[in-house]
């Protein structure tokens, strides 16, 4: 792991430390091994480029514990999220299109961006492509989507951390990144407003939080709700992140699916 990602990071435990790795003799770039929390003292491993700060977590509820099945990460890319993709939109947007939209809602961000349910890694690898210069780090609760996007990386000869948290919270420090972006994952997230403080709280000012979602209404958005799923339309999101602090909403909607972007000021 990049020292420079290690550096980002708040310990979950306390909520407050930071994290320096326990044997501080190697490479200056790198953290190889176990990370410890300034404040608590609390330990966290280091593995190649993945830090894992929910060791303890039981399985995940409803539809998400199809995100932390080693076969869906596996085909997510190839034959599930086209599947659902087909549902949702009808054929009417495509992944790449989906793409355009928040690269194009991120703006040019210098400080880092997290990928925030990043599963494995389908928008990571583009950003990582197309922003050159700024640390762009994969967010994700599922380890399986998180081996799945390293085993990619690998392969393609692409770097990027890996830090697994499930958020909210987020695990970084106070006004340290540039952008956040979470695809396809904020329906997964049953306090959005937390999640909007959060965002708020680790983005630097005129940041960006960039998201793609879906609404759903009456009976569907009930039987969404029972699995686990928190489908939600334009106006909440608005409120939700004008509530939280940020401002120049935009959204781009193409049937049930809102691409939408926020700003700090
Ligand atoms: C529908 S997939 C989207 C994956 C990828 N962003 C894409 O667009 O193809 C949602 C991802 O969000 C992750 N996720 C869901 N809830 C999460 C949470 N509270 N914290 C972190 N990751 C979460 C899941 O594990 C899953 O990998
Ligand atoms: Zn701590």
């Amino acid at each position: 792991m990049r020292r420079s990602t290690l550096h980002l990071l708040r310990c979950p435990s306390c909520a407050a430390g930071s994290l320096v790795p326990d044997d501080d003799a190697g490479e200056p770039r790198l953290v190889f091994g176990p990370v410890r929390c300034l404040g608590c003292r609390a330990t966290w491993a280091v593995h190649e480029g993945l830090i894992d700060l929910a060791p303890e977590r039981a399985r995940g509820k409803g539809l998400q514990q199809a995100m932390e099945l080693p076969w869906v990460a596996r085909s997510w890319e190839t034959y599930v999220r086209p599947a659902v993709d087909a549902v949702l939109t009808r054929g009417q947007l495509d992944r790449d299109s989906e793409y355009v939209a928040m690269r194009s809602m991120l703006g040019a961000p210098t400080a880092p961006v997290i990928d925030l349910g990043c599963g494995p890694g389908l928008f990571l690898k583009k950003l990582v492509r197309d922003l050159p210069s700024v640390n762009v780090i994969g967010v994700d609760i599922s380890r399986p989507m998180i081996e799945e996007a390293m085993a990619q990386f690998r392969e393609l000869q692409l770097a990027a951390d890996f830090v697994r948290a499930e958020a909210p919270p987020l695990p970084f420090l106070d006004a340290c990144l540039g952008g956040v972006l979470a695809s396809g994952m904020v329906h997964f997230v049953a306090d959005l407003e937390t999640l909007l403080a959060e965002a708020r709280r680790v983005l630097k000012p005129r940041g960006r939080f960039v998201a793609s979602t879906y609404e759903a209404r009456g009976t569907t958005r009930a039987l969404h709700q029972k699995a686990g799923l928190h489908p939600r339309g334009e106006d909440e999101l608005r409120r939700a992140a004008e509530a939280s602090g940020f401002i120049r909403f935009e959204r781009i909607r193409t049937g049930p699916v809102l691409v939408w972007s926020a700003e700090l000021p």
